[in-house]
């Protein structure tokens, strides 16, 4: 375990840092996303309460595995700096994930998992750890009913997690590998108590960094919409909560804190407050979803009428430098979200850097 050198420089202005993507932007000329996230299929082994990506009623795919694998070349080719697989469900059930991996790897390419780690077994353990710069998993907690309740599944995937974790962190450390590490834990209405447990759990796991927080639970979510938990707790419960699990932090270990309640937590925008032309981010990071098509954010899975173009028709270097492109990006900056579309938007901090860049302070001019 060590933050100081498996995470080094995360907490970096990265969006600063993309100097010549940023140059291009303020002066209309093409470049590609820094970052893709591909979703490999929208099939889960987890329920999870808060789930935004999940939904009844969607059919389940899976990216074809030529498409999935080649993919990774086409980034490659197009100029993508990093690659996240992520998306709309559980990474690791699709059977090409490590040939994709491994073909990422001989082209240099980071890449981030993204994976609730419960079919993180032995066997994928060793076919993909030595080719990630990230693994973040999501949502962990010490008490197996409370994982169980939270993840919607039963109770023993606990059990599989913290060993798989366990060997996970063993490989890391015995074969040099350097993969970053991190998890999250979820304030829910029943676990403050477990909040202190559940990090240091991670920790004795060896696991780098934990960000303690609390989900969105929107109306896709199995929960439904729903207040956030630190809204509905006593804060100076939470305080003390937190106060605990800070103590933990060392020169390897470290933790972050942000509850609804006490902090500002960045999120999508709503009807209210949208303002046209914002969401710059979607020039920067872009999705693949599991139907092959490629779309600007998350308000878009699976929504055809945002799509750029397919990976089935054509190359992303192709659908990214389309005509098509710029259509949608014109339509979605200027289509204030329905209800919760927008709600969970993993570029909400890029969006808000990047109008920072955009509209400058005043003081630019004193350094
Ligand atoms: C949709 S999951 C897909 C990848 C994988 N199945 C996992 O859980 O890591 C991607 C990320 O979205 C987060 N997420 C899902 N619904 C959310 C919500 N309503 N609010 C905040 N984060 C959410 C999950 O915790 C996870 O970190
Ligand atoms: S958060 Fe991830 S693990 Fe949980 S239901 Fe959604 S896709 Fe599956
Ligand atoms: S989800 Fe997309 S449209 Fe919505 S706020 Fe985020 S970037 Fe903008």
């Amino acid at each position: 375990m060590s933050y100081k050198i498996h995470m080094a420089g995360r907490d970096d202005p990265r969006t600063l840092l993309q100097i010549d993507r940023l140059y291009k932007w303020q002066h209309g000329k093409e470049f590609s996303p820094a970052t893709v996230e591909i979703s490999p299929t929208n099939a889960c082994n987890q329920k999870c309460s808060y789930c935004y990506a999940w939904r009844e009623s969607t059919a389940r795919h899976a990216l074809c595995d030529d498409i999935l694998v080649n993919s990774l070349d086409q980034l490659a080719d197009a100029g993508v700096g990093g690659v996240i697989f992520q998306g709309t469900g559980e990474p690791l059930l699709h059977k090409a994930l490590p040939s994709a991996i491994r073909r990422g790897a001989e082209r240099s390419l980071p890449m981030q998992l993204s994976t609730n780690g419960v079919l993180l077994s032995g066997k994928l353990q060793d076919e993909i750890l030595q080719h990630l710069f990230y693994l973040r998993i999501s949502v962990v907690d010490s008490d197996p009913a409370l994982y169980a309740e939270q993840h919607g599944c039963p109770e023993n995937q606990w059990q599989t997690l913290v060993a798989n974790l366990e060997r996970t962190m063993a490989i890391r450390a015995q074969r040099g590998f350097s993969f970053g590490c991190s998890a999250t834990v979820y304030l829910s209405d029943n676990n403050l108590g477990s909040l202190y447990e559940s990090v240091k759990l991670c920790k004795e796991l060896g696991i780098d960094f934990v960000y303690v927080t609390e989900a969105l639970h929107t109306s896709y979510s199995p929960s439904g919409k729903k207040d956030q938990s630190s809204k509905l707790l006593p804060i100076e419960q939470i305080e003390q909560e937190t106060g605990k699990i800070l103590s933990l932090i060392d020169e390897n270990f470290f933790v972050k804190i942000k509850f609804q309640a006490t902090d500002e937590i960045l999120a999508g925008r709503n009807k209210e407050s949208w303002v046209d032309n914002y969401c710059q981010g979607i020039k920067f990071y872009t999705l693949i979803d599991c139907d092959g098509e490629v779309y600007p954010c998350w308000r878009c899975w699976g929504d055809k009428k945002y799509s750029f173009g397919s990976l089935y028709e054509k190359s992303f270097t192709d659908i990214w430098q389309g005509e098509k492109r710029k259509e949608i990006e014109k339509l979605i900056m200027a289509t204030p979200p329905d209800g919760d579309q927008c709600s969970v938007c993993t570029i909400c901090l890029l969006n808000n850097m990047l109008s920072k860049v955009t509209n400058s302070t005043k003081w630019v001019n004193f350094l």
